[in-house]
């Protein structure tokens, strides 16, 4: 596969003279794919049913006729103002019982019936026209699901949807009862139609309920999705997509994506390192201008699993953001290396948002490759010639990583009802093992825990996997490589209660957790021989043998043969000491790598990618502040 290059662009935005010039300044710049409409809907049906295409005809008959392939998108985040009035009760409501306003986007909730069969009708509306249309290559549906915490709804709507759910998942209203420990502050129901949205109690709701509501939303938006799919599926053989985003966990993107052709995700390093990271202030200062080393290859790994190997960059940030805290521009150098990055792990496309800045409302501080007079933003150059070292290279595969680690939702949704400790976040969690790997060089796959079969993977890592499922223990615990599970590995029941106290949690270990704890940051629990726990800790019992101990509060890992517990939330040096053992027990060559500097194997190829400001010498060489090194057999190309 030779991966291509795209761009955001919004027609109707534009005067039509200056279509075509734009048409021939993408190409020109190396660009393939256009993505168009996803905030058009008032201009398709300025009033109910009354459509205009024609302009939309022919902004697709400039782009194509430039040689540009078109994704078309459904608009259905931003619904127009008269669909409010023909559907007052449409609007989401948050957890304070305010009703998000019409003036922005996403202003809709994902259980009103009316909307939805409004989605489904612009969406046949445009398969009609579109649908076998060759000038068409793929369809993004929707933009963003979870874009400004729009998953969770408290609104009637929601409440009476909720309330099927519920009764579809219990059949009687006794079994929730006893599922949900109801008995405990006399919080029994008679009827389905009597349990409200857990929000507005006194004190905290009971946590299955609020787990319920929780797998409740994700499956509001699997079938929100699903409308969709129906209508363009019977209508169109190109590829259906939607743009994910990061740190997004609201929902289940694996249950999503089982319904759409590739994964894409939006990618905004900058902006997510002021205000999506944790992070101390010096790294957030070396990093200022870069973003962080390893969020974006966590989730291009991530959609990469979530679009079941086909995967692309919908958005990728060209120079200043609008959203963040603070919005400063990229390094010199860096618009390339994340463009490069995406594609050596394994991106299909990566488009640019957005082809020129727009000069009024609420983005009109958001960089494009363009500025809004037309002349190249500092972005353009080096998207250029990412388009023209792409076709130099030609076709990249990708391989099987050695390393795998888990990721699974649900067990999101369950830490963040009951954290037990404010740190305690399943994210942060799974991101500083990722990062763990990638300091120690290694390529790493993610896995949904559906997975069942490990085969070719030497070191599978699944921390705070949330009531795992015994197939998937035994699964685990028969592969080959080596698995590490815990903190807090089946801890809990699909509904948020104790499992039963007599069985051990991970059988094939035979280790039983006496009691857990959590701590403030300015606490720790030292390990001997190097890094210290923190966060939490597990005191744990069993005849497992020790590999790792605290110097006064006992084991932090423990395991034999190919399965290890991890009793603690590890700091940054434990991580490593842990996978440079676990990794050498498995036959894994890993090293240390400076802080900016990253690896990531293509087929025959290697990049490596220095994030830092300044440039950094590893293994006897060189890398450029900002910059991609590339080798072949052993050859440094670039
Ligand atoms: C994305 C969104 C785009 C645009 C962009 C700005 O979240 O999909 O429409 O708002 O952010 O960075």
């Amino acid at each position: 596969m030779i991966p291509t290059l795209g761009v955001c662009y919004y027609p109707e935005q534009w005067d039509e003279a200056m279509w075509a010039n734009d048409a021939t300044r993408m190409v020109e710049t190396g660009i393939t794919w256009v993505r168009i409409a996803e905030f058009a809907w008032s201009r398709l049906e300025k009033i109910e049913g009354q459509f205009t295409f024609e302009w939309l005809d022919r902004a697709i008959a400039v782009l194509a006729d430039a040689g540009l392939k078109v994704v078309m998108c459904t608009p259905t985040a931003t619904p127009p103002r008269w669909m409010i009035d023909k559907h007052p009760d449409m609007l989401a409501v948050d957890a304070d019982g305010n009703p998000r306003k019409f003036g922005s986007r996403r202003h809709y909730c994902f259980s009103h019936q009316g909307y939805i069969d409004d989605c489904v009708r612009i969406t046949q509306v445009l398969a009609d026209r579109y649908g076998a249309d060759p000038r068409v290559h793929a369809w993004q549906i929707d933009n963003e699901y979870g874009c400004h915490d729009t998953i969770v709804s408290y609104s009637d709507v929601a409440r009476v949807a909720f309330q099927s759910w519920l009764a579809q998942r219990y059949i009687d209203v006794d079994a929730l009862n006893t599922a949900w420990g109801n008995v405990f502050w006399s919080m029994e129901y008679d009827r389905f139609d009597h349990i409200d949205l857990p929000n507005l109690t006194v004190t905290e709701p009971n946590p299955a309920h609020v787990m319920a509501f929780r797998r409740f939303s994700s499956d509001q938006v699997v079938s929100f999705n699903r409308a969709q799919v129906d209508v363009l599926r019977a209508a169109t053989d190109v590829p259906l997509i939607h743009n994910y985003m990061g740190r997004i966990l609201d929902f289940d993107h694996f249950e999503v994506g089982e319904d759409l052709d590739i994964a894409s995700w939006d990618s905004y390093p900058i902006g997510f390192l002021s205000d999506r990271l944790e992070g101390s202030d010096a790294h957030k200062t070396a990093f200022l201008q870069q973003g962080d080393p390893d969020m974006q290859a966590f989730h291009h790994d991530l959609y990469r699993a979530v679009g079941k190997g086909r995967w692309w960059v919908m958005e990728q940030q060209p120079g200043p953001v609008n959203w963040a805290p603070y919005n400063p521009a990229p390094l010199d150098g860096m618009v390339r290396l994340w463009s490069w990055e995406a594609i050596a792990h394994g991106a299909e496309v990566v488009s640019y948002f957005r082809w020129r800045q727009a000069p009024v409302a609420q983005e009109q501080m958001h960089a494009g490759l363009l500025r809004p007079d037309d002349t190249p933003a500092v972005g353009m150059a080096e998207a250029a010639q990412v388009g023209r070292e792409i076709t130099a290279l030609g076709p990249l595969v990708q391989k099987q990583a050695d390393v795998a680690l888990i990721f699974d939702y649900p067990s999101d949704w369950a830490w963040s009802t009951m954290p037990q400790g404010a740190d305690f976040d399943y994210f942060r969690l799974m991101f500083s093992a990722y990062r763990a790997l990638r300091r120690a060089g290694q390529s790493v796959d993610i896995l949904p825990s559906t997975a069942r079969t490990f085969d070719g993977y030497k070191l599978i890592l699944a921390p705070g996997l949330a009531n795992t499922d015994p197939t998937l223990m035994d699964a685990l615990a028969n592969t080959t490589g080596l698995a590490v599970l815990g903190p807090r590995t089946a801890t809990v029941t699909d509904e948020l209660g104790i499992p039963k106290l007599s069985q051990p949690v991970v059988a094939n270990l035979n280790i039983e957790i006496e009691l857990s704890e959590s701590f403030p940051p300015t606490h720790h629990r030292t390990v001997k021989g190097g890094g210290c726990v923190v966060h939490w800790m597990e005191k744990l019992r069993g005849p497992a043998p020790v590999l790792m101990e605290t110097t006064h509060h006992g084991a932090a890992l423990v395991g034999a043969d190919g399965l290890w517990y991890l009793g603690g939330w590890p700091d940054r040096e434990m991580w490593d000491r842990l996978v440079a053992v676990a990794a050498d027990k498995v036959g894994i060559a890993t090293t240390l790598l400076p802080d900016g500097l990253r690896l990531r194997t293509a087929g025959k190829y290697t990049f490596a990618f220095n994030y830092s400001a300044h440039s950094v010498d590893w293994d006897g060489q060189t890398f450029a502040a900002c910059s991609v090194a590339l080798w072949t057999d052993g050859n440094r190309v670039w």
